[in-house]
């Protein structure tokens, strides 16, 4: 009844059953997964969503790029960040997942493919396949520290149409380099792909080298860099985020025209949350400190309880929101993360999640208290280093 854009149905799996059977029993767990800013006791200041019941708002005016003020306002964030743009280049959407889709529809025909990195976030899986076309992945290797293994790149089939550069990855953690950068945008220009750039972790540096790709600021390849408010404030629920279209000037512009037709074809954007865009970009700042602080501690916390413990190996993580542990494979990542959760009462990630091409990893988010989460992750590296 329904289209292949949807997922094959699947049996639910046995962490996610676990998980419900002892959130029924009533069980207190901590979630080492948690990636929702809101919900992890970071202060927000007093009246920070007043400028959305600006009366400006009460007026409808449809803009399909965006109201200029809040063009205007994500073109100077991105400059704070070091990078180039210019109000005309920016694209507002609802968030980046939804820029995903526009750019998706911009520049594939159904069945065409896009090249993701892997391991990487999973819902690049769904985003794709919702609007008819094929991810093809990449490959990220680790040794000392993630690099893109370029000769994946190179071997993409016919067929495909842009790449996505997620610049700190979730969940690596890794920034792209200023080199894999200029090597991936010969072979864009070679085969005619343009870049999608995934900035939105950007702001969160964890090592002092760890820099914007400011992909948008080549003249030699179409690019388009993503970020919103949801991770550079730490606001999802207000739904905007922006796409900073770069490149040839004849393509960008070409570019703009179309994402403006996508656009004006939902004009998905509410009016109150652009006319408080700039005081929300300006403001969100000290709620962007909070969550570096958070995530600051957590890592050193999380490095610090792993010098007990041998066997578990921090991986090197540049920038973002979370951390990955390698784990002794004494046995599969579904078994331990099962154990970890009924033994341990603690929620974390598997590796497989997010299609680490081989085991035995754990992903854990950086966002909790600072308090709950140096206990847990005590617990967690015992019984996997065991
Ligand atoms: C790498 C990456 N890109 C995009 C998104 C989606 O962000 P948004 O809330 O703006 O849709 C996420 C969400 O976690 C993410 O991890």
């Amino acid at each position: 009844m329904f289209s292949r854009r949807l997922p094959p149905h699947t049996e639910t799996n046995a962490l996610t059953l676990a998980l419900d059977r002892l959130r029924a029993a009533g069980a207190a767990i901590v979630d080492l997964t948690e990636s929702n800013p809101t919900r992890v006791g970071i202060r927000y200041p007093e009246g920070l969503l007043g400028p959305l019941a600006d009366d400006r708002a009460l007026r409808y005016e449809p803009h399909p790029l965006g109201a200029p003020p809040a063009r205007a306002a994500v073109a100077e964030d991105q400059r704070r960040r070091g990078a180039q743009a210019e109000p005309q280049h920016v694209v507002l959407a609802a968030s980046s997942s939804e820029a995903y889709s526009w750019l998706f529809k911009l520049l594939c025909d159904p069945g065409d493919r896009v090249l993701v990195p892997r391991p990487s976030y999973p819902l690049f899986e769904h985003l794709t396949r919702l609007e008819g076309v094929c991810a093809e992945t990449y490959g990220l290797d680790y040794h000392g520290r993630w690099t893109i293994d370029l000769d994946s790149v190179a071997a993409a089939p016919a067929g495909t149409r842009a790449i996505v550069v997620v610049s700190p990855n979730n969940p690596t953690g890794s920034f792209v380099t200023a080199d894999e950068i200029a090597r991936l945008a010969e072979l864009c220009r070679a085969r005619g792909w343009a870049v999608v750039g995934d900035e939105v972790f950007a702001d969160y540096v964890l090592e002092a080298d760890g820099a914007l790709t400011d992909i948008a600021s080549r003249s030699d390849v179409l690019s388009f860099t993503l970020a919103g408010l949801s991770k550079t404030v730490g606001l999802p629920q207000l739904k905007l985020g922006w796409i900073i279209v770069g490149g040839p000037a004849a393509q960008r512009d070409a570019a703009l025209k179309a994402l403006e037709l996508i656009a004006d074809s939902f004009l998905s954007v509410s009016t109150p949350v652009q006319a408080a865009a700039p005081h929300l970009l300006r403001a969100g700042a000290t709620v962007r400190a909070a969550i570096q602080d958070r995530t600051v501690r957590n890592l050193h916390a999380l490095r610090a309880a792993a010098r007990r413990f041998p066997a578990c190996d921090v991986l090197r993580v540049e920038g973002g929101w979370s951390a990955v542990i390698r784990v002794p494979s004494t046995r599969s990542e579904e078994q331990l993360v099962i154990e970890l959760l009924e033994r341990e009462r603690v929620l974390v990630h598997p590796g497989y999640f997010f299609d680490f091409p081989r085991e035995a990893y754990l992903v854990l988010s950086l966002l909790p208290p600072d308090a709950v989460f140096a206990d847990a992750v005590a617990r967690v590296l015992r019984r996997a280093g065991e």
